[in-house]
């Protein structure tokens, strides 16, 4: 068993490979937080990891009859109204209007496996005896407030997850007003933070700051995790690069409104935390109702940020993503938006699709407007009839089509989504999130459904069911593109319930129905690009469109600024036209080729309109793709040049005996100076043979001389593979 609780000593050791996590049980009562970390195997005492010693205006634990002040132990779990005047995890707003919550240890058990999370996504083991979950049970005994904090700790993979449950088993109600899933004390704040930020199209670039006194944090307050910060975020030691020193990894299984981050406290201590934004939250629980809080996920790397990457893509590929195309090769599939935006019909998609049919493409997925009467973005969301006009054989008629030609058939939908022009909503237009007595701000001439209610739902659920029971549909694109605003209404039920989480419960109710029913068909997540690419929704969704900007230097930093957390086989990555339609670049089709080889790989051009030499080389990439697929969807992925600090981009792949590289020049530079790309994770005493020039290397040789790259143009690029003899 990974966990074990050691009665005397009054310790929790939570063990993976490399880490441990230990929780302390100090005098039978109260939970502290003693260590995270490389793994520790020999006897550990308590004493040994703070001093007990009285700080000044550091109230006395009203628990204990010695000198403890919670203010200043590393708590495991701290509430308002304890001594603990830093921030809290749990505060809690009793109907008497009092907010002292005091929990102490009742009780806890170890189990094998992993209990789900109700009404939330969560990570999961395909077999049981591969992660033990420990349960601590703490109470409040004056309001009868049961809190159950679940630590999963995973055999194979150094990852340690934390959830938490909150009964009500008293008889007042009570309103949750923040509760965070994770809770971390450091004694010191000697650390950097390390998280992604962005917009749409410059989704998940790299910030990275000193530790500074007081707060710092990421958030959202968008009802979507969005693009401006990513749930995630890293601590690392001082001298962390990619491959040396300490690392922590943290993220969220949740989409929407979260908050994560550091307080350094006037003791340089440093608390970190994630969880839903306490901003607005708020839910109230009746007597014998539960809560139940997302899951936190962590990991530490005592071998920089490429080793606490590899975790979580490994994690991600095994134990986020789920169903029929978890492991399944999935389709090269070319989407009109580019190519046509609204400006379609039948014969053109038709021709689009043989043009890449012919050159390797083997999905065709019709993107937006084919709905309603939809020839821009200012109407018919919630109309979901193909337009005759467009379609006059309808999506079926087309879907047909297509597959005579020996492609499958996707579709794009945006079923969260109401335009105020639309049939749905002048049938229900109560149904469009609102405030009462105030008019709602359009964004991309749309309005939010509200996925707080239940019966809302269960629209959504019925006409996505009809739709895809009746085509021959093999593919959805799940789009989702505003963030959500005039929020606040809480009046459609009788109780003081965050509407913000209720529509994450929602679109977390609907995805799972339809992902259920339909399990053949694949999902693809996407938000104006990436801007809900979470771990939440990769639990639905296999891949995720990582972002509308299709320019493939851009495309370097996001998706090099996605791997940090998310794994190539999620990331959906599409060679556009040229001049490139979000910045106006031109790149080669190699690069542009190259760079969606970092991902899955996908068109979004007419290809009929390029040159018989460009065709070649589509075809060729594709070719090349269906045969290296496997290692960057399935390999460890290491980062070899970081766009963000250099003038260059390169990654690599490895998976058993083949080695890819894709490296590329950002800006050419007259005279430029030598450069060598340095590959890792190869076997320095065998030999690796480099397949286009048939030249054999010894992997000590790639690994420490490196090879020497000659594209020094504009956005040249390299793809290398190696197979080791
Ligand atoms: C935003 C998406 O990210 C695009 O790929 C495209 O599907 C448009 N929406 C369609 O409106």
């Amino acid at each position: 068993m990974s966990i074990s609780f050691d009665k005397q000593a009054g310790i929790f050791n939570l063990s993976t490979r490399n880490n441990t996590y230990l929780i302390g049980l100090l005098k039978d009562k109260l939970l502290v937080h003693l260590y995270y970390g490389e793994k520790i195997i020999s006897n550990v005492r308590f004493e040994d990891f703070f001093d007990y010693y009285e700080k000044a205006f550091s109230g006395k634990s009203t628990l204990f009859e010695e000198f403890y002040s919670e203010d200043v132990l590393p708590m495991e779990f701290p509430t308002f109204g304890s001594c603990d005047l830093r921030t809290p995890a749990f505060h809690v707003e009793y109907e008497d209007r009092t907010y002292v919550t005091k929990l102490v240890y009742k009780g806890h058990k170890i189990t094998q496996g992993k209990p789900q999370i109700k009404g939330l996504p969560s990570s999961y083991v395909e077999n049981e005896k591969d992660c033990d979950t420990l349960e601590i049970e703490l109470y409040d005994d004056v309001k009868k407030i049961k809190v159950v904090l679940c630590y999963t700790v995973f055999n194979n993979i150094d990852i340690i997850t934390r959830s938490v449950m909150v009964i009500n088993s008293g008889n007042e109600k009570i309103a949750i007003r923040k509760i965070n899933s994770l809770n971390m004390d450091f004694d010191s704040m000697d650390y950097d933070f390390i998280h992604l930020h962005g917009a749409w199209a410059r989704e998940r670039h790299i910030e990275k700051r000193p530790l500074i006194r007081g707060g710092q944090y990421i958030d959202s307050k968008r009802t979507s995790s969005s693009h401006n910060h990513n749930p995630f975020f890293a601590l690392s030691s001082k001298n962390a690069d990619e491959y040396r020193g300490n690392v922590y990894g943290f993220s969220l299984v949740y989409s929407g409104n979260f908050k994560a981050g550091v307080e350094v406290d006037g003791n340089d201590m440093s608390r970190a935390f994630i969880g839903i934004n306490d901003f607005n939250f708020c839910w109230e629980l009746s007597k014998n109702e539960e809560f139940y809080a997302p899951e936190a996920v962590m990991t530490f790397s005592d071998e920089g940020f490429n080793k606490m990457s590899q975790t979580f893509h490994d994690f991600i590929r095994n134990n986020i993503v789920r169903g029929n195309f978890k492991n399944s090769r999935r389709p090269v599939l070319i989407n009109n938006y580019e190519a046509t935006y609204f400006d379609f019909d039948e014969e053109k998609i038709i021709s689009i699709a043989m043009a890449a049919k012919e050159l390797g493409v083997e999905l065709m997925v019709l993107d937006d407007g084919w709905f309603g009467k939809r020839d821009s973005d200012n109407c018919s969301l919630g109309d979901w009839y193909p337009d005759k006009r467009k379609l006059p054989n309808g999506i079926k008629g087309l879907a047909e089509k297509i597959s005579d030609i020996g492609m499958k058939f996707g579709l794009w939908f945006e079923p969260e989504m109401i335009s105020p022009d639309s049939d749905l909503y002048r049938n229900h237009p109560d149904w469009a999130i609102h405030t009462k007595n105030r008019k709602i701000s359009l964004s991309r001439n749309q309005l939010v459904l509200d996925l707080s209610r239940n019966e809302v739902c269960e629209h959504i659920i019925g006409f996505m069911s009809e739709i895809l029971s009746n085509n021959p549909i093999s593919y959805v694109k799940w789009d989702m593109n505003r963030n959500i605003s005039e929020y606040g209404d809480n009046t459609s039920i009788n109780t003081k319930q965050d509407v913000s989480h209720r529509y994450i419960i929602g679109i977390y109710r609907i995805l799972d129905t339809l992902t259920n029913k339909f399990p053949n068909i694949l999902f693809e997540g996407c938000s104006g690009g990436g801007g809900r690419l979470d771990l939440g929704m990769l639990c639905y969704f296999p891949q995720y469109w990582t972002s509308d900007n299709t320019d493939s230097v851009e495309r370097m930093y996001i998706q090099y600024g996605t791997s940090l957390i998310y794994p190539a086989s999620v990331m959906g990555a599409h060679v556009s036209a040229v001049p490139n339609h979000q910045v106006g670049r031109i790149t080669s089709i190699e690069t542009r080729g190259n760079i969606a080889f970092a991902g899955r790989l996908g068109y979004e051009l007419d290809l009929g309109k390029l040159t018989d030499d460009e065709k070649q080389s589509v075809k060729q990439q594709i070719k090349n793709y269906k045969k290296y697929e496997d290692v960057i969807h399935n390999g460890e992925m290491y980062r070899l040049k970081s766009p963000f600090e250099t003038n260059e981009y390169a990654v690599e792949f490895v998976k058993e005996d083949k080695v890819i590289v894709i490296c590329a020049n950002i800006m050419g530079r007259p005279n430029p100076p030598v450069r060598r790309i340095k590959l890792k994770g190869l076997k320095p005493d065998k030999n690796y043979k480099d397949i286009a020039s048939d030249i054999t290397y010894g992997g000590d040789f790639l690994q420490n001389a490196g090879i020497i790259v000659n594209n020094d143009k504009d956005f040249e690029s390299d793809f290398f593979v190696f197979e080791q003899l």
